[in-house]
């Protein structure tokens, strides 16, 4: 029976990949602040070290798969806290748990990006080259004095996709695959809060994708356990947009 640990387990996107995988026949540990088998707070260093040796105790120190869904959106009280759970409690935990993966036969790892990571020119964000140098002082700084929510949001999703894509060359070696789910609007609490948020709510609202509607958690599951399954064992290093086509219509000609 595979072994995976799915991060942000306790809601929404992260629920609906553990129900799925476990239906599939994992054993599921999951990681969240609360309800979870392994509760912690990914948002500080020392959460992030008591996640990476709990869920190392309850795999015996050998993981086949490792999802990180936990996210904080727009709508958190502290542009600060974004950077930290969506980009340090990534990759802190990818980095942390990599040993256990690679005692795996066939070890799989994916990260939930967003659409957003495409958008609002987050590549160009001073905050990316923070945190892809590990700069999470320097990042906390610069996301509380620009006190942008939404822009903390993009780059973290950017930084974190780069991240990613960076691992493929030496984690190919390893023979760890490692992939990107990047969403679109998903039926789940964190979009609720951004559809309610006076700030955000309208724009939310008029963003629209092409197929009409917003996705359901299980949407974006269904795609995740393909990719964490041996059926897709010659993927490796991509970003799948599951949106409902919202990146297609923004950027047709980037792909
Ligand atoms: P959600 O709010 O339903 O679930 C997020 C989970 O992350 C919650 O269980 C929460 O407790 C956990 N979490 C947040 N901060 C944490 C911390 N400090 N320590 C441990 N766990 C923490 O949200 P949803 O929508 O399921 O989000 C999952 C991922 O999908 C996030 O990374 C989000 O950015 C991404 N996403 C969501 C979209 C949407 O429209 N719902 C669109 C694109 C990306």
């Amino acid at each position: 029976m595979p072994v995976t640990a799915v991060t942000g387990s306790a809601s929404g996107i992260g629920a609906a990949v553990s129900k799925v995988l476990s239906d599939a026949g994992h054993r599921v540990i999951g990681i969240d602040r609360a309800n979870a088998d392994v509760n912690a707070d990914l948002s500080t260093p020392a959460g992030r070290d008591a996640a990476i040796s709990e869920v190392l105790s309850q795999c015996d120190g050998k993981l086949d798969g490792l999802i990180c869904c936990a996210g904080l959106g727009v709508t958190s009280p502290d542009s600060g806290l974004i950077i930290s759970v969506n980009y340090f409690g990534v990759t802190t935990l990818v980095d942390g748990l990599q040993p256990a993966l690679e005692k795996s036969e066939a070890p799989a790892l994916l990260i939930i990006g967003s659409v957003a990571a495409n958008q609002q020119l987050a590549n160009q964000d001073a905050m990316v080259p923070l945190l892809l140098n590990c700069d999470e002082a320097g990042a906390l700084e610069l996301a509380r004095n620009s006190g942008q929510p939404h822009i903390a949001y993009s780059a973290s999703k950017y930084a974190v996709t780069a991240f990613a894509r960076q691992k493929a060359v030496e984690y190919g070696r390893k023979g760890i695959r490692i992939n990107v789910v990047a969403p679109g609007a998903v039926e789940t609490p964190l979009h609720k809060a951004s559809l309610d948020d006076p700030r955000f709510g309208e724009a939310v609202k008029n963003f629209v994708a092409p197929i009409g509607r917003a996705g359901n958690p299980e949407e974006i599951a269904d795609v995740v356990a393909f990719l964490q399954s041996e059926k897709a064992s010659f993927i490796h290093g991509g970003v799948f947009f599951v949106d409902g086509g919202m990146d297609a219509m923004v950027r047709s000609q980037a792909f």
